[in-house]
């Protein structure tokens, strides 16, 4: 059986993140796991895979449920790479079949929408007996203390979290994986164009959805701490991967790892509350000690987009993520899903009075 050399402890914990974040310079923390600061979780996942692609990996198996960014980046390599999608199960886990498929030429792309950590090893050893290296996406993984992760890349989107316009994470925790500083130069010289042109996009995005306080991304996954924050943002600055990031500021560190804990709870509070208000119907089940979910995820039987326009209308941003392209309607789970589910916010600055009326709201449909 190959070896995959897999160091088992999280890289990072939140405080680390926010350090990092902090720092001016972007660091690489050991030989084993490297940290690289990027713009976006999307520059994550293209240095992610160009690596793969550097070592000999020929084929990608990609959940087809999945972000329509990923979609993007996935279909920028499809002449490199031979791109197959796979299903989910209901709790959007990968279908088992997916697992007879991977060889020694496979990666294993896998959307982690806060999978417990006893599923997540499961899933690595399905793909570690066929040789299968594994990209684990944790864009929608708030950064914890003690995140499980058993990817040979690991990549956060640090901006879902937090108020900030720009910030991804891409952690490498395969020796074989790792940049040496001179290829971390010779990256930056050939992307810096590029992937200015591609941030700059974002960022651009990210000041509209700024300025409309309501935003989606802004209420669904953190709620703003205050516009002057966000002003002190609009700094840009590049890193040694040639992409742009936005530094966090001392204050903003401050604030989140002086009340990170209160943070982390009430989220998690709030999630409960939504699982009170709605038993004996059907949501996505976490396991809330390991895992801190970034939504409530109910599954509707119709209806969705209605509940989320009305919950707009009075200012309450719901999310339908994701709603898929055509060709996944061959998918029955991911399609089915896509159609049927609204993620109801849980972040922070939640009152209780807010929850109640979204609740009211959504129980008015079925
Ligand atoms: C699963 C997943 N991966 C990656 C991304 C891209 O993240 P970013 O906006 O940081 O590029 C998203 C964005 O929504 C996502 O949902």
């Amino acid at each position: 059986m190959p070896q995959i050399n897999i160091i088992n402890y999280p890289v990072l914990g939140l405080k680390d993140f926010l350090k990092s974040f902090n720092s001016k310079k972007q660091k690489i923390y050991s030989n084993q796991n490297q940290i690289i600061k990027t713009g976006s979780a999307s520059h994550a996942i293209n240095i992610a895979l160009e690596k793969s692609i550097e070592n000999g990996y020929k084929k990608i198996f990609a959940p087809g449920y999945n972000c329509e960014v990923v979609f993007l980046k996935l279909n920028r390599f499809k002449k490199k790479i031979n791109i197959k999608y796979y299903d989910v199960k209901k709790d959007l886990t990968p279908e088992n079949n997916v697992f007879n498929k991977l060889d020694s030429e496979s990666i294993f792309y896998l959307v982690n929408w806060n999978i417990s950590p006893k599923k997540l090893e499961k899933i690595r050893n399905k793909c570690k007996s066929k040789g299968s290296i594994i990209i684990e996406d944790n864009a929608l993984c708030f950064p914890k203390e003690k995140q499980k992760e058993i990817g040979d890349f690991v990549i956060y989107s640090i901006r879902k979290f937090f108020p900030v316009i720009a910030g991804g994470i891409l952690a490498i925790k395969n020796k074989k994986f790792v940049l040496s500083k001179k290829e971390i130069k010779k990256r930056k010289k050939m992307n810096i164009i590029l992937t200015a042109f591609e941030e700059l996009l974002f960022f651009f995005e990210n000041i509209l959805s700024s300025a409309f306080i309501n935003s989606f991304l802004y209420n669904i996954f953190y709620a703003p701490i205050d516009l002057a924050h966000r002003a002190k943002q609009f700094v840009i600055k590049f890193n040694d991967t040639g992409t742009f990031q936005v530094p966090f500021d001392n204050s903003l560190c401050n604030y989140w790892l002086e009340k990170k804990e209160q943070i982390l709870r009430k989220r998690i509070e709030n999630y409960e509350k939504y699982q009170k208000a709605f038993k004996g119907r059907k949501y996505l089940k976490h396991d809330l000690k390991h895992t801190n979910p970034f939504g409530f995820v109910l599954f509707t039987e119709k209806n969705n987009k209605k509940i989320a326009k009305k919950l707009s209308k009075k200012g309450y941003k719901a999310g339908i993520m994701w709603e898929l392209p055509q060709k996944f309607k061959t998918m029955k789970n991911a399609w089915k899903i896509s159609q049927q589910h609204i993620v109801l916010p849980i972040h922070h600055q939640l009152s209780q009075k807010q929850m109640e009326k979204i609740i009211r709201i959504v129980r008015e449909f079925k």
